[in-house]
């Protein structure tokens, strides 16, 4: 088979390290990719959002299946496009994909089917959400209603941040026109788990539970970031909470989709808030995370490709159930200095053999590329060290172990990945 991978972050690096170990594979494609994943796939300058190019591509090239990393190309319509011209592809329609392209949309479908969630109410007017957040308590958490690449979320513990996230989103269109609807909500505690399942319009398949670090700092500080680090399994999701998952949330989100006219199929992410009264969704996400991929594909044990091909033809159903390694996995993300607010890009990175040569380790890349024969920095998350370990313990610390190795100009990590789950 060939295959095209669209993307060019970690996650797309781990996807594209996975499919390589099918042997059903002879060839890989991955637009734009990165340098890593140059040592898997042949790398092809389309950018990810480019649909029609791809599409081009793929026709040309006879591509037998092609996997979408990123949502933006999913809420453009990606897979409709490849459908409609007759070509496989694994990923939602553009309309289930709105579960996470809106999140306005998203609430009031999981309102509509009594999926758990935060209370919220959504305003097309800036005076409305003023007058609105006159009466509410704090802390309350205001969100972008369209795609704002993890950022769009503001946690407001005064009156005053209210307003000013408000104005930032609506008024002066931080998130352009992500920014055209506010989604005011009911602020959570808790921690946080992300569950991700394959899903065709009948089936379901969750995977093991993974935990991502979505702010900068150290100890869950600072602003959000895109994620910096995640482990997989965590203790957090216990049998009876996966049960609660499966049965309030994993199957009635997939009967919402059917019912509502809009299946679902290829990854669905759900970010859940485990709270004092169970788990409660935070957001739909319709593709795989990024870091979460990572530490998961290294667990996953089942060939990807049999999984992909049976979401992208709706037989899920008949193939085997996935298996997955017991052992942890931890995956530590390398940042450039500045991040997640502006930095600078091209500095060389050193170390990278000596990290994947790490027992358990592989160095998993995002935004980096080749300049020479020499691997340079070329975006914010740069790389994601990942490791198996018997114990959760022995997975972080061969991860630091490799991290130690790894070095580039103003290079920045959190050093308790994982940490709060021991
Ligand atoms: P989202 O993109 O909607 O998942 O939000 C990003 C992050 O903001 C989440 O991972 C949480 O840490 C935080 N967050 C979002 N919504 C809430 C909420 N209702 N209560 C508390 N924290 C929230
Ligand atoms: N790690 C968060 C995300 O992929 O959205």
């Amino acid at each position: 088979m060939k295959i095209l991978v669209v993307g060019g972050g970690g996650r797309e690096h781990a996807l594209v390290w996975k499919i390589a170990q099918s042997p059903r594979v002879q060839e890989i494609y991955c637009a734009p990719g990165n340098a890593g994943i140059q040592e898997h796939a042949q790398c092809v300058e389309i950018e990810a959002e480019d649909i029609s190019g791809l599409l081009r591509f793929a026709k040309k090239n006879e591509i037998d299946l092609t996997v979408v990393g990123p949502e933006a190309p999913l809420v453009a319509g990606i897979v409709d496009l490849f459908q409609e011209a007759g070509l496989k592809i694994f990923g939602p329609t553009k309309r289930a994909a709105e579960l996470e392209g809106s999140k306005d949309y998203s609430k009031r479908l999981m309102r509509r089917h009594a999926i758990p969630t935060a209370d919220f109410n959504a305003f097309d007017n800036l005076e409305r959400a003023r007058g609105f957040l006159e009466t509410s308590t704090f802390p309350t958490v205001v969100k972008a209603d369209g795609l704002a690449a993890g950022k769009g979320v503001i946690i407001c513990h005064t009156r005053e941040e209210a307003f000013e996230a408000v104005k930032v989103i609506m008024q002066e269109r931080a998130f352009g026109n992500a920014g055209n609807r506010v989604v005011i909500e009911e602020f959570m505690t808790g921690q946080e788990a992300s569950v991700l399942m394959f899903v065709d319009r009948n089936t379901i398949s969750p995977m093991p539970a993974a935990q991502d670090h979505k702010p900068i700092g150290e100890g869950d500080t600072g602003p959000n970031t895109g994620g910096m680090g995640a482990y997989s399994p965590t203790r957090f999701v216990h049998k009876r909470l996966e049960a609660q998952i499966e049965r309030e949330i994993l199957i009635p989100i997939v009967h919402a989709m059917n019912r509502e006219d809009r299946p679902y199929s290829g990854v669905l992410y759900a970010g859940l808030m485990l709270t004092g009264e169970g788990a409660k969704v935070l957001e739909f996400n319709c593709r795989f995370g990024d870091p979460e991929t990572q530490p998961l594909l290294m667990r996953m044990k089942s060939d990807i490709v049999d999984i992909l091909l049976a979401v992208a033809e709706q037989k899920l159903e008949e193939v085997p159930p996935v298996e997955w390694d017991d052992r942890p996995a931890v995956c530590v993300v390398l940042a450039s200095g500045g991040y997640p607010g502006s930095y600078t890009k091209g500095y060389p990175i050193t170390g990278l053999k000596e990290a994947n040569a790490v027992e358990g380790v592989v160095v998993f890349h995002a935004g980096t590329r080749m300049r020479g024969s020499s691997v340079i920095t070329s975006g914010g998350r740069v790389l994601g060290v990942t490791a198996l370990g018997d114990t959760l313990e022995q997975a972080i610390a061969r991860c630091y172990e490799a991290v130690g190795k790894i070095n580039f100009e103003g290079v920045t990590f959190r050093s308790d990945i994982a940490a709060k789950a021991i």
